[in-house]
């Protein structure tokens, strides 16, 4: 005997809004979308659900509700037109990172060369080849767990018709990194990881479930940026552009570190949309 949805829902969205989760009712309808591999739109028509789907939407409401991402067990995770394949082992992608896209907007033109420095699940190289006429795009990333995410979207995405992102699996402080492309590069774009050790205890659950190495750096989360800047210094051509997001207490020191550098022009802190300092952009001088 099929079961009414509209009390399984409300008892999902309750169940969510009382663990925290929020929007709950969203969430709680994007939990029975995935279950019946539709969309939401679909939830409009349906007036019930089998005993078995139920009780598969009753245990991902009690795995969502105890701190698993909804993008790991949907195992998608939306990014700008994009919808990426994530799960444990890399960094869900956030949508306050699109802003990074589209800061680059000007700089990515026919023949140019874009870098995506620490690429996780490969959301900003990809939107870049989705959406924009570049010549080639390269994803840097380390993690061999990230690494198979990165090399499956890309390939998807491939096969889907865009233009190829060429997967370099390396550590963005090797030395020699892409030293073939010095000089050459138009845009260099990096959301690395950059959380302060030291505020680990006040992140939300789900952030326990990205790898540590995609969200942590060093005490203060500027570990990597020295490195970083110094490489995208190296692989830009004169008028090139970088963006980093970072963390909202590092606009002044991630300034002084790239004047420091003396490579820089432009250097410019930029919000997030909800007005947070959470982007800098600088121009290769
Ligand atoms: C915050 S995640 C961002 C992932 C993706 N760019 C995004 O915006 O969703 C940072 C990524 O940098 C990678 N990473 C950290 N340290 C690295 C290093 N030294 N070299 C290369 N990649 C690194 C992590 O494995 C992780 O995938």
């Amino acid at each position: 005997m099929r079961l009414p949805v509209r009390p399984e829902l409300a008892a999902a969205t309750a169940e969510l809004a009382a663990a925290g989760i929020g929007p709950a009712r969203l969430e709680a309808e994007l939990l029975l979308a995935h279950l019946l591999g539709g969309n939401r739109a679909r939830l409009l028509t349906l007036a019930s659900v089998s005993p078995e789907q139920a009780a598969r939407l009753r245990e991902l409401v009690r795995r969502r509700a105890t701190g698993e991402p909804l993008q790991h067990l949907t195992g998608t995770a939306p990014f700008r037109y994009l919808e990426l394949a994530v799960g444990p082992g890399v960094f869900v992608p956030r949508p306050e990172t699109e802003l990074l896209v589209e800061l680059a907007a000007p700089w990515l033109l026919p023949g140019t060369i874009v870098v995506d420095l620490g690429a996780g699940s490969g959301a900003i190289a990809l939107s870049v080849a989705r959406e924009f006429p570049v010549d080639r795009v390269i994803a840097v990333e380390r993690s061999e767990p990230a690494l198979r995410w990165l090399r499956r979207n890309a390939a998807d995405r491939h096969a889907a018709g865009d233009r190829p992102v060429e997967v370099v699996a390396r550590d963005i402080t090797a030395p020699g990194l892409l030293a073939g492309l010095a000089g050459t590069v138009s845009a260099v774009l990096a959301n690395p990881p950059y959380v302060p050790d030291s505020i680990r205890a006040e992140l939300p659950p789900e952030v326990g479930h990205d790898p540590d190495e995609a969200v942590f750096a060093g005490a203060d989360g500027l570990a990597l940026m020295p490195a970083l800047i110094e490489l995208a210094a190296r692989l830009l051509r004169p008028g090139g552009f970088l963006g980093i997001e970072h963390d909202e207490s590092h606009p002044a020191a991630l300034h002084r570190l790239l004047e420091a550098s003396g490579c820089w022009r432009d250097v410019t802190g930029r919000p997030d949309l909800t007005g947070r300092p959470r982007f800098s952009t600088a121009v290769r001088s």
